[in-house]
């Protein structure tokens, strides 16, 4: 027997790179992304066998803080020559986490499914916190306005099984596939067009529920890579009512959509506020700005009612840190025009058409270019999750 084998074998010596090499492996269970490419591993310690790890998460209540410590702990654990690890949690600064949130788009790019839009083509996701506030109205009396600016508009039914944009902007389908494309149905208002898709032209608007077998976010991926858009300047879409999987769906694979976020006077803002700051959060999308729906009634007479309370778009454009774009009066011509597809921003003598007009100048000319909303996002962050915290408590 040499002396060698007398000796027990060596313990491997754990190296910070190892631990860090490790840790690659511990996804963010909401961004989808390794927690050392988001930059949430400040610090790695390594004192014999024992391993400290300082994580950081972008807000102090973390519903996953627990998850997040317990994924470091166990890989790490794993690694030979670990014989105890201690997971430090921290909270990021401002600058942190914006750095967080640009990695994470840019994660989310590569992962983005091939969308035949120009680079130049902005994606407004008009979302809410809650059902029938408008968005549908809103979405096609926006497009039917940047239209009539003379740009081409996209506009996507993203609301699969409770779609209403073919009737409110009085289309129909079927689409035509062309080269393996599905072709919009096109509309031309003054110098502009409206380029629509929606299930309705699959489907027939009564028979709906025929494509409940249908995955929902197979449809709208779908509707993304085999539709011909084209040569669009903007791309709205109508949301369904909530936060659940088209709207993360959108954000996964188009990651560059902004959302424009729909309330009315009198909902409580900070409850919209925290689900925008939540879709905005786990999706890394940037919100653009709130739009308030149904904000008054001016009678025959000129008198104006608040039927629905007052102050709550800019209640909520103040929660989360994003501008008042646009505030839409109760109209019986939107109702109206929404049921028999004669949108009310087309009726250019009308004041609600000027609404709109109004509306469509904001969203062209004052919502800041996404490159420009860079060195922002931080306190568009922070600002909608401190909303987040707010709300949760
Ligand atoms: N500014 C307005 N003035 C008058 N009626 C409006 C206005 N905005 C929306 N409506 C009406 O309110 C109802 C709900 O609007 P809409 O369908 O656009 O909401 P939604 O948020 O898309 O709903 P859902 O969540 O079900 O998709 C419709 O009947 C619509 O005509
Ligand atoms: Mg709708």
């Amino acid at each position: 027997m040499t002396h060698d084998e007398t000796l027990p074998a060596a313990t491997p010596e754990v190296t910070a790179d190892a631990v860090l090499d490790a840790l690659r492996d511990v996804v963010d269970p909401e961004l989808h992304e390794s927690l050392v490419e988001l930059g949430m591993i400040r610090n790695v310690e390594v004192t014999g066998a024992v391993v400290a790890v300082d994580v950081a998460l972008t807000i102090a209540s973390c519903p996953l803080r627990g998850q997040i410590r317990e994924d470091v702990a166990s890989r790490v654990g794993r690694l030979a020559g670990v014989a105890d690890v201690e997971v430090r949690i921290g909270v990021m600064g401002a600058e942190e986490r914006s750095a967080l949130m640009a990695r994470a788009r840019r994660a989310a790019q590569q992962r983005a499914v091939a969308v035949d839009l120009p680079p130049s083509a902005r994606v407004l996701g008009v979302v809410s916190g809650k059902g029938g506030v408008g968005k549908s109205s809103i979405s096609v009396n926006l497009a039917v306005a940047l239209a009539s600016r003379g740009l081409t508009v996209g506009l996507l039914d993203a609301d699969i099984w409770g779609f209403s944009i073919p009737r409110m902007l009085g289309v129909d389908g079927p689409l035509e596939v062309r080269g393996m494309k599905m072709q919009p149905i096109e509309r031309k208002f003054g110098a502009g067009a409206v380029k629509v898709v929606s299930m309705g032209f699959l489907s027939g608007e009564d028979d709906a529920i025929m494509w409940r077998g249908l995955m929902l976010n197979r449809a709208l991926q779908h509707f993304l890579e085999d539709v011909e858009w084209g040569r669009v300047d903007y791309l709205v879409v109508d949301m369904p009512p909530g936060t659940g999987d088209v709207q993360m769906g959108l954000a996964r694979m188009l990651p560059r959509t902004e959302l424009l976020v729909v309330t009315t006077p009198g909902l409580a803002a900070q409850k919209v506020a925290g689900r925008a700051a939540d879709m905005a959060r786990k999706g890394h999308l940037r919100i653009a700005g709130v739009i308030e729906n149904m904000s008054g009634f001016t009678c025959g007479h000129g008198e104006r009612y608040e039927l629905f309370g007052s102050g709550g778009g800019q209640r909520l454009a103040e929660e989360i840190g994003a501008p008042l774009v646009g505030r839409v009066p109760l109209d019986p011509s939107v109702a109206v025009g929404g049921d028999t597809g004669a949108p009310a921003a087309l009726d250019t003598a009308s004041p609600i058409a000027a609404v709109f007009a109004d509306l469509a100048e904001r969203v062209a000319t004052e919502i800041a270019p996404l490159v420009d909303l860079e060195g922002c996002s931080a306190r568009l962050l922070a600002n909608v999750e401190a909303a987040l915290d707010r709300s949760a408590s």
